[in-house]
């Protein structure tokens, strides 16, 4: 199958491939989703084999309005409203109850659903134009970082899917933050842009799931995800010349992804200027590393305050254990 490869203004054409329950890969603010119309289990079956996801990890749901939000999932706490007042359109999903209409396909077999309204301009026309959800999960081959621009599509699903729409890079460049509002108190799954602290001003008492439980309660958590082919290797500071030093004795090609150039890397890549050019670049930084045959990557540590959650979580994943 020949990929084709939409402009930004071509929504339209975007939507016309939905509706044939066909295949579209498009940006969103955080990353780029490979989307699928949420009512069909065929279409929503073809998204799992495109990535070659496991079929027990579920997928998020994306409306344009938040006013939608009763139609997939029922039994709505006032707290998931303020929630959704509060922050979409925006990088934030929530777990409710979900509706029959929602299939299970989507669901992996949970009687739960992941829902978001996301605010890229591109994602918003798209799915209004059809007038039904888009299923969608990040649009990368199973294992790989999230894609955060059109061309990461492409290496890794080009051929695979029928379409992709090309919004530039994304916003945020991590996955959005993910919070199950079933359980009392709610429980975040997967940090993101949107915050513990934020959350937290806006419904008050909220847990953060640390990982080590038996049961994973986000599925897709129990995978090692976000993950270049290289090693990686989280460190302090201090310890970024002697970790350089080791690997290169033991004839590794050494990339360094950190504040300031330290050691004698063979490739190194600036992590910018704060956090949040750290988390727009995260995902593009590991796959340039690939791209240059690095055998290991050293990555300096950021401090887990604020978005250096969401960060730091990531960066865990791609250092997990192959
Ligand atoms: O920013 C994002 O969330 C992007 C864009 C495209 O919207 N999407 C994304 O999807 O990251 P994905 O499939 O890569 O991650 C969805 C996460 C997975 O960890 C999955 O296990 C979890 O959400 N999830 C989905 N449905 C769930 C449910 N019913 N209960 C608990 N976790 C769920
Ligand atoms: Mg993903």
């Amino acid at each position: 199958m020949e990929t084709r490869i939409l402009k930004k203004n071509e929504t339209a054409a975007a939507a016309e491939i939905l509706k044939k329950n066909r295949l579209l890969a498009f940006p969103t603010e955080t990353v780029y989703g490979l989307g699928a119309n949420a009512f069909n289990p065929h279409a929503i079956t073809s998204i799992y084999k495109a990535k070659g996801r496991p079929t027990d990890n579920p997928m998020i749901i994306h409306i344009a309005d938040k006013k939608d939000l009763g139609k997939i999932a029922k039994e709505i706490p006032d707290n998931a409203r303020r929630l959704t007042d509060r922050f979409w359109p925006g990088p934030l999903t929530i777990v409710l109850k979900k509706r029959a209409c929602i299939p299970d396909e989507a669901t992996a077999g949970l009687p739960t659903v992941a829902v978001r309204c996301p605010k890229n301009k591109i994602a918003q026309k798209i799915i209004r134009n059809c007038g039904f959800p888009i299923a969608a999960p990040s649009a990368n081959k199973s294992g790989r970082p999230s894609p955060t621009t059109a061309k990461h599509v492409i290496e890794d699903l080009g051929g695979k899917i029928d379409a992709i729409i090309d919004g530039g890079d994304s916003k945020h460049g991590l996955e959005s933050t993910v919070i199950d509002m079933t359980v009392k108190p709610p429980i975040i799954l997967r940090p993101g842009a949107v915050t513990e602290e934020q959350i937290r001003k806006t419904i008050g008492k909220v847990k953060t799931h640390r990982g080590g439980e038996k049961m994973p309660k986000s599925p897709g958590m129990k995978y090692r995800h976000y993950a270049p082919k290289a090693k990686v290797v989280l460190v302090d500071t201090k310890q970024i010349d002697t970790e350089i030093a080791k690997y290169k004795k033991q004839k590794k090609r050494v990339g360094l992804l950190s504040n300031a150039k330290k050691g004698k890397p063979d490739i190194y890549i600036s992590n910018g200027k704060n956090k949040r050019e750290t988390a727009k670049n995260l995902y593009k930084n590991l796959r340039t590393f690939d791209q240059k045959n690095t055998d290991v990557i050293i990555v300096e540590k950021t401090d887990e305050k604020g978005l250096g959650n969401a960060i730091m979580n990531r960066l865990r994943k791609a250092a997990g254990k192959k």
